[in-house]
């Protein structure tokens, strides 16, 4: 028996890479699935074909039930309609994920307005839209529903990627924000940082380079080698958030890299400096200041999302 049957999901992003092998597997596992996906390259520009037609296919191929859905994740009246569509077509709907995603790689000192619109927009804009008339019907329904949003590695700071960077923190800090909201609905919300060998690192600065050199695209490689790399190594873990047993947990940013699961810790402060209970002194702070709170730190320097992960002894995933 699937984990998923008679559940219905909405999964963005499905026509490639992890949101492809994300509807393929919620389908297997016994949900009716809307592939949404708007056909664009990495930089967001249309394609000739849309991908998730292809998705489609293999989900019905394999007797699974599944509806192709091409509009922009960052637009309202898409996102209203993708959930409407569910819910006439099927009744209900249960599952959302929130996968789409497009790169403009840029250091913060020449990154151009447009890279840094673009890509808060399809990322932040892009898991709210559809996130807002979920919730509608949710709080209607007071039964069930689950959201999951696909953050980053890249959320804890990765120096070439600014605008991608916040939009992925951003994406944590609106799951906490909804996973609060929503608690008295039935309705859980996730974070999740995944890796995975796809067509957005497939340009990463060392792979780009080895496969004009002639080797094959990581991405087609690994895609359902059962590597430690392939993307259907991500969704198991989106199954069990999805699925009624995922009931306890919600408002968290947990990791999803190869054979690896992973939860992070919630932030907290981790020491203080009081006043004393009236008007700061400034002598006071410059006396205070680095003795109580930050005389042992590092400075980030030339330090990425990847090195502070490789120093925790964590999986490292190039550039997404
Ligand atoms: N690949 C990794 O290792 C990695 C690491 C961390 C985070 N991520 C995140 O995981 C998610 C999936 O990444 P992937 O590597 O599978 O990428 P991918 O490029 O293979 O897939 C992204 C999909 O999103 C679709 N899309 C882009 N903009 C859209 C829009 N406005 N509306 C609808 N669909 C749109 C694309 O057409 C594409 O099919 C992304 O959010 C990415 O940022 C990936």
């Amino acid at each position: 028996m699937g984990h998923l049957n008679g559940k219905t999901a909405i999964v963005t992003g499905a026509g490639t890479g992890m949101g492809k092998a994300t509807a393929i597997t919620y389908a297997r596992q016994g949900a009716k699935v809307l592939a949404w996906d708007l056909g664009v390259d990495v930089e967001g520009r249309a394609l000739q074909n849309n991908p998730v037609d292809e998705t489609v296919e293999i989900i019905k191929e394999a007797g699974g039930e599944a509806v192709p859905f091409y509009g922009d994740v960052s637009s309202m009246s898409d996102s209203e309609d993708a959930v409407r569509t569910v819910i006439d077509t099927w009744g209900q709907l249960d599952i959302l994920t929130c996968i789409a995603g497009i790169l403009r790689e840029r250091m913060i000192f020449n990154m151009i307005e447009e890279e840094w619109d673009d890509v808060v927009r399809v990322h932040m804009k892009g898991t709210f839209a559809p996130t807002k008339f979920a919730a509608i019907h949710w709080r209607q329904r007071r039964e069930y529903g689950r959201l999951i949003a696909f953050s980053s590695g890249a959320f804890l700071g990765s120096a070439g990627q600014p605008n991608y960077a916040a939009a992925k923190a951003g994406i944590v800090g609106f799951i906490r924000s909804t996973a609060l909201a929503m608690a008295r609905y039935e309705v859980t919300a996730n974070a999740i940082t995944p890796g995975a060998a796809t067509r957005m690192n497939d340009r990463s600065l060392g792979t780009a380079d080895k496969i004009r050199g002639g080797d094959a695209p990581p991405s087609q490689v690994h895609w359902g080698a059962g590597t430690d790399r392939d993307a259907f190594n991500v969704p198991p873990m989106l199954v069990f958030l999805a699925s009624p047993e995922g009931r306890n947990v919600s408002g968290k940013v947990i990791q999803a890299v190869g054979w690896h699961f992973g939860l992070y810790n919630d932030p907290e402060v981790m020491r203080e400096l009081h006043s004393g209970e009236k008007p700061w002194d400034m002598d006071y702070v410059f006396e205070h200041f680095d003795e109580a709170l930050t005389h042992d730190l590092e400075l980030p320097g030339a330090r990425t999302a990847d090195s502070i992960r490789a120093e925790r002894g964590a999986p490292t995933t190039p550039n997404a």
